[in-house]
């Protein structure tokens, strides 16, 4: 049954879809998992999820491939993230398996909401996991709830691939030994204020430096940086206060095996940008948008133009999304078939 969702114009924001997965946690181990209607979540007001932050979540997308399937983007990864973010926050994990699954199902349940081939839009699958149960003291939740919902979406950056312009923060997202590289909510409250304060002085988002010494780039808003050097080479930050991006990874893959680039991980200090001729963010949300322009203090960098896409920004961004939507042959395990 079609759902009348006018696909073109599809943002980033909430729609309640028909179906979402919940597991529960329980004397050491997760129960089998339902679907179920109702998008409201019950829970203690003791739970450790609202005083202590214990939680973490995932993104990920399904895409309606150009031979009619559907297929999501590397949910393997996305699981071993969500594992890495449960051990650093002291929660049980859920195997790869279980994982998949439920991203399965959920897609299954719920493919009146996928985007049409041909659109750009895709179904956003938002994977969470909350420490839920009576408590009062800081300590790990006797009981934790693990869900997967998903929503119909298009570009998250609007405007697509027309660059868009950044503003460093003084703040940080993360501290230097703390949580950055889990993708817990923690982060992202941290965010709120320098995304606010961003987006008031009408630029896209923040840049966020390394939090020991600011002098390194490490995050675009809730997106990786990269960038292309003068000489043609893919390098993006290095950090263990940076989210590890799975698009980032791929990108790098992509970049050295079909691109032909040399690739690099390592400093991308905020005060050498004339190094690099074109930028961008990438992530699961922002696919990859091109930067135009950082501000930095006083001083305004502008990378290829402000208006136009690089040549290599737009060859990455090609291969990306021609593998994601089925029109490129993908690297060996890429796309996990929904039906
Ligand atoms: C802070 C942050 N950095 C980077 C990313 C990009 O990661 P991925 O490519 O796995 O979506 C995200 C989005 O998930 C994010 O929230």
């Amino acid at each position: 049954m079609s759902k009348n969702i006018d696909w073109q114009n599809l943002g980033f924001s909430y729609i309640k879809t028909d179906l979402r997965y919940r597991s529960h946690w329980k004397d050491g181990e997760w129960d089998a998992g339902v679907l179920t209607e109702d998008n409201c979540v019950h829970i203690s007001e003791g739970s450790t999820a609202l005083h202590y932050g214990q939680q973490c979540f995932e993104g990920l997308k399904a895409y309606r491939q150009r031979d009619g399937s559907v297929a999501l983007f590397r949910p393997d990864q996305n699981a071993a993230r969500m594992q890495a973010s449960c051990e650093r926050l002291l929660m049980p994990t859920i195997s790869t398996e279980q994982f998949i699954a439920a991203c399965v199902q959920v897609v299954k349940a719920n493919l009146d909401y996928l985007p049409p081939y041909g659109t750009g839009g895709a179904l956003y699958l938002r994977p969470y996991m909350i420490g839920v149960g009576d408590n009062l003291g800081v300590r790990t939740a006797p009981e934790f709830l693990f869900s997967v919902f998903c929503v119909p979406v298009g570009a998250y950056f609007k405007g697509g691939l027309t660059p868009a312009n950044f503003i460093v923060s003084p703040y940080d997202r993360a501290a230097p030994h703390g949580t950055g590289a889990a993708k817990v909510g923690g982060n992202y409250a941290a965010s709120l204020l320098p995304g606010h304060l961003a987006k008031e002085r009408g630029f896209a988002d923040a840049i966020y430096l390394d939090p020991q010494t600011h002098t390194k780039i490490e995050e675009v808003g809730a997106a990786n940086f990269f960038a292309i050097t003068q000489d043609d080479r893919f390098v993006t930050p290095q950090s263990p206060s940076i989210l590890p991006s799975i698009t980032k990874f791929s990108l790098l893959q992509l970049a050295r095996e079909r691109l032909g680039l040399e690739v690099e991980e390592g400093d991308i200090y905020i005060d050498q940008l004339d190094r690099y001729k074109e930028a961008g963010a990438c992530g699961t949300a922002a696919v990859i948008t091109p930067i135009g322009g950082i501000q930095y203090g006083d001083h305004f960098h502008v990378f290829y133009s402000e208006t136009e896409v690089g040549p290599v920004t737009r060859r990455l961004y090609d291969e990306l999304i021609g593998i994601q939507f089925g029109d490129i042959a993908a690297p060996e395990g890429w796309l996990v078939r929904v039906e």
